[in-house]
């Protein structure tokens, strides 16, 4: 088989995230892929990336990419209101996709992607970065433990500078045309989906949302009640300040019948711990690092170096491709987010009511 020939569309802030990810996967010999194309609306930055990677083919136009016959997959990073139409493209197509969360705007145009890449069933990823994030994985695998009893709480907090400043060159995340609501679609959807994984299915949710900084229909403040069908309740806030000097941080308490986990970093841990009347106990971030490798079954040195610099998201992304086998996250998984987003918002429209999920 020769390599998977990948296109790379955007070249911005999380472009060169996975760019950077795809040249040391490549370099390493750990996929089978070749980095072929890139593009970006403005030539200096995708000429940029293209002299970096030594990628051959540079254009302004994303469709050029996309129907090119020398391309087998591309990575849609450009802000989220143009992913809809590249999504489409792609898959009418028959390439790969790895877009970038959210999937778009609003949860119409996420449930047409999605029949979309189903109809042409191609291999289709989202950038859901957590459900790849070590201490989530392993904190998933401590809450299987059946002396916890039952979930009763989980609280997660999650605040960033409002990302239109510092190292994000995403200006238009204060413009809802491109963005479509504020933080708690943009940001925390990676959230909603973190509490879905290890809350369970969701029965009902309550929210509300409020604008600080002022810029039309983005919010900046989200809070979000969600019930689990199992019975545990979860809160959600989610905030964009203004203080650049502080870093995006994501707080998590997860409270169980005989059990308590903490962590305050969303990557590497370290997760503190109470499992009913053991001392409570802290499991450092090296431990967090061996253990989540042991679970996702890549054990040797390569990746460890890999985790370190990339996360493993492109590695699973590109693994999957190669292998013929459905990339994860993927779109169903993502609607599931965007179904809960979609149904907060609609609660704090209508003054912060309860919305069943069917
Ligand atoms: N997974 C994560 O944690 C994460 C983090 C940041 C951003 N994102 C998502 O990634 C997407 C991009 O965000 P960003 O912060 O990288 O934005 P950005 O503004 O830094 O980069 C977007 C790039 O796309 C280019 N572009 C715009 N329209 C284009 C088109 N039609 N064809 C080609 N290039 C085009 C722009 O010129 C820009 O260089 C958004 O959907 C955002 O929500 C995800």
């Amino acid at each position: 088989m020769p390599p998977l020939r990948i296109g790379l569309i955007g070249c911005g802030f999380i472009g060169r995230f996975h760019s950077r990810a795809l040249r040391g996967l490549i370099r390493r010999g750990l996929v089978d892929a070749e980095y072929a194309a890139v593009c970006d609306t403005s030539e200096e930055r995708a000429r940029s990336f293209a002299d970096i990677a030594e990628v051959p083919t540079v254009t302004t136009n994303a469709t050029k990419v996309i129907d090119s016959p020398d391309i087998d997959a591309v990575y849609i990073c450009v802000p989220t209101a143009g992913h809809k139409e590249l999504v489409l493209r792609a898959a009418e197509r028959g390439k790969h996709i790895f877009c970038e969360k959210p999937l778009a705007t609003n949860l119409t145009d996420v449930e047409q992607m999605v029949a979309a890449v189903s109809a042409a069933r191609v291999g289709a990823g989202v950038g859901l970065i957590l459900r790849h994030s070590p201490v989530y994985t392993v904190l998933k695998s401590l809450t299987e433990d059946s002396r916890l009893g039952r979930l009763m709480a989980i609280v997660m907090r999650d605040d960033q500078f409002f990302p239109v400043q510092g190292h994000y060159q995403s200006e238009w995340r204060n413009d809802y045309r491109q963005v479509g609501s504020g933080t708690l679609l943009e940001h925390s959807i990676h959230d909603v989906d973190v509490l879905r994984w290890l809350g369970g299915e969701v029965r009902a949710v309550r929210g509300a949302v409020r604008n600080f900084a002022g810029h039309e229909r983005v919010e900046d403040l989200a809070i979000a009640d969600l019930e689990f069908a199992q019975g545990g309740r979860a809160t959600l806030v989610s905030v964009w300040h203004n203080v650049l000097g502080r870093p995006s941080a994501r707080r998590l308490e997860l409270f169980f019948e005989n059990g308590l986990f903490a962590t305050d970093h969303d990557i590497f841990g370290p997760i503190h711990l109470q499992v009913g009347a053991e001392p409570p106990s802290t499991l450092p971030e090296e431990e967090v690092r061996r253990r989540y490798l042991e679970l996702v079954g890549l054990e040797s040195g390569v990746y460890e170096d890999v985790l370190t610099r990339y996360s493993l998201e492109d590695f699973f992304i590109l693994r999957a491709w190669t292998d013929g086998a459905s990339p994860f996250p993927d779109f169903p998984l993502a609607l599931e987010a965007h179904r809960l987003v979609d149904a907060i918002y609609r609660s704090a429209e209508a003054g912060g009511e309860q919305v069943l999920l069917a």
